[in-house]
């Protein structure tokens, strides 16, 4: 059949993943969306760059928006990060029918309620499966693999670069600034790192994540919100001393009266499974009440390891194409006009 034809907004760390990807398992992923998936157009700031990526066959335009509203692009998916000019870009999809794909958790966060209500308005969808811990495929994990639980609580390590800076610290004695610059350097942190070491990333994926395991309106300002850029060799120590690793947390609990969220550098044994999460990597225990404790490990950034994320979303807006409403995948976890939504506590 006919291949869909992809506008890919952004071709950073993870748009270059995403064209890799593609064309390397153009095969398999034909087979697993029913028809080929090509990228016809693409954006960057700035189009004459070189790319560790094969292009030879896209389009390249300067601007976005001229990927969004061409005729020979059916789907969008928007890498570009931050809320200016992402909201507007995918507005702009929407109104036009054409599903979206974005690894952009800032915006999901802050603006998603909106974004999520023109979608169901125009009949199609939002993925970003890529906006929560990488490549670890948390969100259907929670939305359908436990689709039959009460979930109690969520509680993960979620920031890739927080956990990267806070490994080498521990494990090669280097300082915070010399971690950080690697990180930046392997492509994981973000366009501003002080999202991430300040904990604003962590808080953006813990509110996606909430969202959806517990069925509440995306609350970005309900997170209590600490970051890790206090954190000094010292502490680090003292705490190795003493039996403990230092790991920056997201945690989603249900209470009595309402859902409580926060994100903060926690002490954390030893002997338990999340101190010897290192490096790059994230995990994530989600305990629902008829499964218990269910944890998902893997690569929370990088360009290939988000595509594979970005893709297996491609994948599914694909399929929904042919899909009628009723019958797609749910994007969205919180539905405004079905049942009474949980409280956040505030903070
Ligand atoms: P990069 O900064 O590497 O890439 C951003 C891309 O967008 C670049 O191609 C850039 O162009 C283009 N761009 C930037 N600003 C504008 C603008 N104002 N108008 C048009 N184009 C613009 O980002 P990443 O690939 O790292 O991240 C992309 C998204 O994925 C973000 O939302 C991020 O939070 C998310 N994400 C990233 C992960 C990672 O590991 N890096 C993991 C999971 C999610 P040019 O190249 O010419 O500068
Ligand atoms: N900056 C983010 C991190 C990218 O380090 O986890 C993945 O979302």
């Amino acid at each position: 059949s006919d291949p869909i034809r992809v506008g890919l907004l952004g071709l950073g760390t993870v748009g270059q993943g995403v064209v890799r990807v593609l064309q390397r398992n153009a095969e398999e992923i034909a087979r697993r969306a029913g028809r080929p998936i090509v990228i016809s157009r693409a954006s960057a700031r700035d189009p004459n760059k070189a790319r560790d990526c094969d292009l030879s066959q896209v389009a390249i335009e300067a601007d976005p928006m001229r990927v969004v509203t061409a005729d020979d692009v059916d789907l969008v998916v928007e890498l570009i990060g931050g809320e200016t000019p992402a909201f507007v870009l995918i507005g702009e999809a929407i109104r036009r029918g054409k599903p979206v794909v974005t690894a952009n958790k800032a915006l999901v966060a802050e603006r998603g309620n909106e974004l999520f209500e023109l979608a169901r308005g125009a009949g199609t969808m939002i993925a970003y499966e890529a906006a929560v811990a990488g490549g670890i495929p948390i969100i259907k994990s929670i939305r359908e693999g436990l689709a039959a639980n009460r979930v109690l609580s969520v509680v993960g390590i979620i920031n890739g670069t927080c956990n990267y800076i806070l490994t080498q610290m521990s494990l090669r004695g280097i300082d915070f600034g010399t971690a950080l610059t690697e990180a930046q350097q392997l492509g994981y942190a973000e366009a501003d790192p002080t999202f991430d070491v300040e904990g604003v990333d962590a808080a953006h994926k813990l509110t996606i994540l909430a969202s959806i395991a517990f069925g509440i309106p995306l609350a970005f300002e309900r997170v209590a919100c600490e970051g890790i850029a206090r954190i000094q060799s010292q502490d680090i120590e003292l705490a190795k001393a003493l039996g403990y690793r230092i790991k920056h947390l997201g945690v989603a609990k249900r209470g009595m009266d309402g859902v409580e969220l926060r994100v903060q550098p926690t002490l954390i044994a030893d002997d338990q499974l999340l101190a010897k999460v290192d490096g790059v990597l994230n995990a994530i225990v989600v305990h629902g009440d008829a499964v218990g404790r269910t944890g998902y490990y893997g690569r929370g950034a990088g360009g290939e390891a988000t595509a594979s994320a970005v893709i297996a979303d491609l994948v599914d807006a694909v399929r929904s194409l042919d899909t009628p409403p009723q019958h797609r995948v749910p994007y969205l976890a919180f539905q405004p006009d079905a049942i009474a939504p949980m409280e956040v506590l505030p903070l």
